[in-house]
């Protein structure tokens, strides 16, 4: 199968969204989930984890807490290839940047591949090794994504075939009914929820495409979330299950919140969308002033979220929220910038301009523009976002509402998750760290 870009069915007719949503979902569910291979012996067997995204951010984290893990016998690390090296050598800059231990990746326990998940045999070609992992894994723990604010829904089309086709390898598995899918999302998915609800999002399967409308990112992971088998609808009309669940896998989909750097609180990746757009206030000289409470999880502490939850022994729920049980103030990142660049290039405090005013500041900033700021690609996709924080501006919520929306109900994970449970508030000390390495990182200041 290959990807097949949506063509509306009238092209006079202006873009819908909607539309190409439902369509990327019914064309990449398979009738063929409706029934799982009935011969599981139900035997308790090795956890065996085929991971996706070890060259990432969050990934590196997992992967370092998973070889750690004596309950996880094996780890199939799978990741895409890529120009800039061998997936290890990547991983193990990840490790080193992190400062993890590089050398645990050698553990035997470990197997580094390269594949492409486009491919119906994940780009192994090599049919035995397929085969090892189809009749040994226990989990499936999806979360290689592009996570890119600027392109529409159809970039992000081969990662919904990956879906497909991990989903097929689940199926394929002589253990199909006891194989636990994890399949990484984001609060993005329900980038409107907060248009057509006034309540948590809740820890359940939402069959409402209206809320995963707006930018292409956030609405690829909600069609992720809903890829289905079409035999099951009736089961849908009842709400019992989405996306993947409806692969009639054992599936969860884990909704992250807005992650930030780690709890060493020296290193937030400068690639990140908020890091980038902090650099770009200081050297415009302006801050943006955002409104409303931050639930951001550290990465380090995120991927100790996922792994709780990846192994515990529970059956788990088809949807997961992990989002800070105890949001901060989003100004504390700006005053906190002011701080240090008092205190470390004495210079004064820099004045600060609505968030959505200050994106459209920035737009029109030709000294962004000579210096090819990577912010100006930003300003499409957090669009959305200034109007909500405008919406939270003008309700005068600053102390209630969660910037980015939706506000994530948590009940289940922290159920699951004792780190999350016992997160601790992100301290000035935490932020200053995070403010420092973005400041160290901008040139010719
Ligand atoms: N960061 C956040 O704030 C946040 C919030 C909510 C959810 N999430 C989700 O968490 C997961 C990990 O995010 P992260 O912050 O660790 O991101 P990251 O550092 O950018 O890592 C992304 C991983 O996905 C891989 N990847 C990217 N594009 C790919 C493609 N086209 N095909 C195959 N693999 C691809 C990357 O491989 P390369 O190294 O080869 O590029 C990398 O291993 C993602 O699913 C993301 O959507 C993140």
């Amino acid at each position: 199968m290959h990807c097949t870009p949506y063509q509306p069915s009238d092209a006079s007719k202006p873009y819908d969204q909607i539309a190409h949503m439902e369509y990327l979902i019914d064309h990449y569910s398979r009738p063929s989930w409706a029934s799982l291979s009935a011969h599981d012996d139900q035997q308790p067997r090795p956890t065996s984890i085929l991971l996706t995204g070890s060259t990432g951010n969050l990934g590196s984290y997992i992967l370092a807490l998973l070889i750690a893990d004596p309950n996880v016998a094996r780890i199939y690390a799978l990741n895409r290839s890529s120009p800039k090296g061998p997936a290890f050598e990547r991983v193990a800059a990840q490790f080193q940047k992190k400062g993890l231990d590089v050398a645990a990746l050698r553990s035997e326990k470990v197997s580094f591949i390269e594949g492409d998940t486009t491919k119906s045999d994940l780009g192994l070609n090599n049919a035995s090794l397929y085969n090892e992992i189809r009749d040994t894994i226990t989990i499936i723990l999806h979360n290689a994504w592009p996570i890119n604010l600027r392109n529409d829904l159809t970039y992000f089309e081969p990662q919904i075939l990956g879906l497909k086709n991990l989903i097929d390898l689940g199926h394929a598995s002589p253990h199909a009914s006891t194989l636990r899918f994890v399949f990484i999302s984001s609060f993005q998915a329900y980038q409107s929820w907060h248009m057509h609800h006034n309540a948590l999002l809740p820890e359940q399967p939402i069959n409402e495409t209206a809320v995963g409308c707006g930018i292409g990112y956030g609405a690829s992971k909600y069609v992720a979330e809903s890829v289905r088998d079409s035999a099951l609808a009736p089961t849908i009309l009842l709400g019992q299950s989405q996306i993947l669940a409806r692969s009639g896998l054992n599936t969860t989909a884990m909704r992250l919140t807005q992650l930030c750097g780690t709890t060493r609180a020296d290193y937030w990746s400068p690639f990140e969308w908020i890091p980038i757009l902090m650099s770009a206030g200081v050297q415009v000289g302006v801050l943006p002033d955002v409104a409303g409470l931050m639930a951001f999880v550290p990465m380090d502490d995120a991927a100790k979220c996922v792994h709780e939850i990846v192994s515990c022994k529970q059956v788990l729920p088809a949807a997961i929220n992990v989002s800070h049980p105890r949001p901060i103030s989003w100004n504390i990142l700006f005053e906190t910038i002011n701080n240090v660049l008092k205190e470390q290039r004495n210079l004064d405090p820099l004045p600060t301009m609505p968030f959505s005013k200050w994106l459209l500041f920035l737009r029109d900033s030709a000294y962004l523009a000579k210096i090819r700021h990577p912010s100006l690609m930003l300003i499409p996709g957090t669009r959305g976002m200034a109007i909500s924080n405008d919406d939270i501006v003008r309700r005068g919520r600053q102390d209630v509402d969660h910037f980015p929306k939706p506000h994530l109900s948590i009940d289940a994970a922290e159920t699951y998750s004792s780190s999350l449970r016992d997160l601790k508030e992100i301290t000035p000390e935490g932020v200053r760290g995070w403010v420092e390495y973005v400041i160290s990182m901008i040139p010719n200041l």
